[in-house]
């Protein structure tokens, strides 16, 4: 012990570290009535680290070509030591990123958390959510399969139903008037430069407004507070509270074993959960399978583009819906947060949650 003492001790005089750690970690208050929900924003920064980690790897031996992408991913899996273990933990890392971001979304909604004054951190959080369904669209196309190539054929297909600039902007997508080797060029790009680096700015500035503003007490229990508007800045403090570092932090390190847990037990269990026998055929554009179909969280804009007679009324609804999402905080005002005293806005999200499921079902079967 006596090195690492010696350690901490030589760099604290020289950054104070010590106050830092008093200051931020132990000296930061949580509320004593903060449940497991609230864990689920550090499950998501641990799971955007592994993808970040995950993705180096990959990027090492991938090769962005649309004449050798496939047969590198081949080798990333069947020769490069560990290769097919980082292949699945980033590959199966988006489909649990995405169902975290719709759980700690779905706490949110119900605990009420984006109200009061939170707007800034609903919408940084809402534009993360949008980027994050990016970056699996555009790392989809990288392996070159016929999954792949036709998944992303049918989803840039879906912009050609914008009125006007749509054909434009299906042909901007792609990089030409079909998926090509240009169009791996610019998801590459994208996907591995681009994306993750505004991501990494908004992350940064939702958990600015996280801390700036403070967290929420859960609306349980009698230490519940309703969210009053108040016309000045307030920084929410809870100094009866509990210390972040040790005592919360725990909580969140053992959920985050728990989604590491559930990554492994698919890669071991059931590897084959989100790879169709597509995923394994390399490429073929003269060759169109029978079933294809976008990845689950794409399925609810898939079908709703199928099921009204024009798709343009599909793709009102779908902006419409959306729209209302990002500007929930600005539509739902009122002070009360506990879901049981909100029955029109808890009746809203149980029924978007249920036509969420049904249509994504619906999609998956049509
Ligand atoms: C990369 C994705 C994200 C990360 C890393 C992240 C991180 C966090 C963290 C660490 C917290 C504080 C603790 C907690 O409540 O979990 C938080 C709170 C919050 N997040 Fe996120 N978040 C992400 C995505 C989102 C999304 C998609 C939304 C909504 C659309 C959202 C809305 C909020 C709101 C409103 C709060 C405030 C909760 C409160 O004060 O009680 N976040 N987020």
């Amino acid at each position: 012990m006596q090195p690492i003492k010696w350690l901490v001790d030589f760099i604290d005089v020289r950054l104070g570290i010590k106050e830092i750690y008093n200051k931020e970690l132990r000296g930061y208050l949580l509320p004593r009535n903060v449940n497991v929900w609230y864990t689920l924003g550090a499950v998501l920064m641990a799971l955007f680290t592994l993808q970040i980690i995950t993705g180096i790897l990959l990027l090492m031996f991938y090769v962005p070509e649309s004449e050798k992408a496939f047969a590198s991913v081949q080798h990333i899996v069947n020769n490069v030591p560990y290769g097919w273990l980082f292949r699945m933990l980033h590959a199966i890392g988006a489909n649990v990123i995405v169902i975290a971001l719709l759980l700690h979304m779905l706490s949110v909604l119900f605990m009420g958390s984006y109200k009061g004054r939170r707007e800034f951190t609903w919408l940084t959080g809402f534009t993360i959510l949008n980027l994050t369904l990016g970056l699996c669209l555009t790392g989809y196309l990288l392996p070159w399969s016929q999954l792949s190539f036709w998944a992303t054929t049918v989803a840039t297909d879906a912009a050609g139903a914008i009125p006007v600039v749509g054909n434009y902007l299906v042909e901007f997508l792609r990089g030409g008037p079909t998926v090509d080797n240009q169009t791996l060029g610019r998801f590459f790009a994208l996907h591995v430069v681009g994306m993750p680096l505004v991501l990494l700015g908004l992350i940064g500035a939702h958990l600015f407004c996280v801390k700036r503003r403070g967290i929420s007490s859960a609306p349980f229990g009698p230490e519940y507070k309703a969210s009053e508007e108040l016309p000045f800045f307030e920084h929410e403090v809870h100094p009866d509270g509990i210390p972040f570092f040790p005592n919360y932090f725990v909580k969140d390190a053992a959920v985050i074993s728990f989604f590491i847990a559930f990554m492994l037990a698919i890669i071991f269990y059931a590897p084959g959960m989100f790879f169709p026998e597509s995923a394994f055929q390399p490429a073929d554009p003269f060759l169109t399978p029978p079933h294809i179909k976008p990845e689950w969280y794409f399925l609810w804009a898939y079908q709703t583009l199928k099921i009204f007679p024009s798709e343009i009324i599909g793709l009102g609804v779908q902006v419409a819906f959306m729209t209302f999402l990002a500007l929930l905080p600005f539509i739902d005002r009122g002070p009360e947060r506990r879901p049981a005293k909100r029955p029109f806005f808890v009746t809203c999200y149980v029924l978007g949650i249920l036509l969420f499921v049904a249509i994504s079902i619906w999609g998956h079967y049509s």
